[in-house]
């Protein structure tokens, strides 16, 4: 079975075309998951190449449902995706390129322990994918580090004790070493984390502590267009006590990132 898609380069906002070969895969049960495996058409000129697309799950009867940044944590029934190729994910993709998924086509994401490790212009551009393929009155549920209750934790316990939870640890729960995609190069608050989703069109439907943790489930009300997105304007501290302007647009942090993926090979 073949599956035509279409999809939005994240950082420069040209559309692609993709077209995945759906095959029955002897690693799901109950023959309703299925393998398939995807072709990104060939960039033109000036586009992104560095894409990697393997395999992913999708089933035609049942709610497409997206792992993000599984880790070795595969969950039966999720796409489960990650960048590290030995934690063995459904989909190697690094978060920071296209998502290979239609608008509104997904009904369910998850993310645990993932959105900390974007930086606070990166992560503007990562979301807009996930707020993208997610549909209306789909669900989406995050689990960040609290940063408030580390600081906390911090000051009463010391270096040695809560360091690693502000910049994370490269072996959490497992003995592949994930390099700087383990790093955290943000921190959230619980309104800093509703504000952030909110701006995507997404409605907090419940925000808890889990241990160190915020946890938040959400539902997209309404889909917020490219344009919208990248109008929103974060405060730069750099700018405010120098050259520039304090409030950058997404729109312009896009740009820059692209600029430093292509030079970076990244
Ligand atoms: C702290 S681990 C959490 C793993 C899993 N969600 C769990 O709760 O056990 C963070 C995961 O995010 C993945 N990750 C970080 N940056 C990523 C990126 N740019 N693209 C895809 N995955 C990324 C890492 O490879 C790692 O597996």
């Amino acid at each position: 079975m073949r599956f035509v898609g279409r999809g939005t380069w994240p950082l420069n906002g040209a559309t692609f075309n993709f077209t995945s070969f759906v095959r029955a895969s002897p690693r799901h049960n109950g023959g309703d998951e299925r393998t398939s495996h995807v072709q990104v058409n060939p960039p033109k000129a000036g586009e992104r190449t560095s894409i990697v697309l393997r395999t992913l799950s999708m089933s035609n009867e049942q709610p497409l449902k997206l792992h993000l940044g599984c880790g070795t944590n595969k969950l039966p029934g999720w796409v489960n995706i990650d960048s590290v190729a030995r934690c063995q994910p459904d989909l190697v993709l690094d978060l920071t390129q296209p998502l290979p998924y239609e608008d509104q086509s997904v009904d369910a994401i998850l993310a645990e322990d993932l959105l900390e490790h974007f930086d606070k212009y990166v992560r503007y551009v990562v979301f807009a994918q996930w707020a993208r393929v997610l549909k209306i009155g789909g669900t989406i549920t995050l689990q960040v580090p609290n940063f408030k209750k580390i600081l906390f934790r911090y000051f009463k316990f010391g270096f040695d004790n809560f360091v690693d939870f502000i910049f994370g640890e490269n072996m959490w729960r497992s003995t592949v070493y994930i390099g700087h995609f383990g790093n955290h190069k943000w921190g959230y608050s619980e309104e800093s984390l509703k504000r952030f989703v909110a701006s995507f069109g997404i409605e907090t439907m419940l925000l808890e502590h889990k241990g160190l943790n915020l946890r938040l489930v959400g539902e997209k009300k309404r889909h917020v267009i490219d344009e919208d997105i990248d109008r929103i304007e974060i405060y730069s501290h750099a700018n405010a006590t120098g050259i520039g302007a304090p409030r950058l647009a997404v729109g312009l942090v896009r740009e820059r990132i692209r600029d430093f993926q292509d030079q970076f090979h990244v």
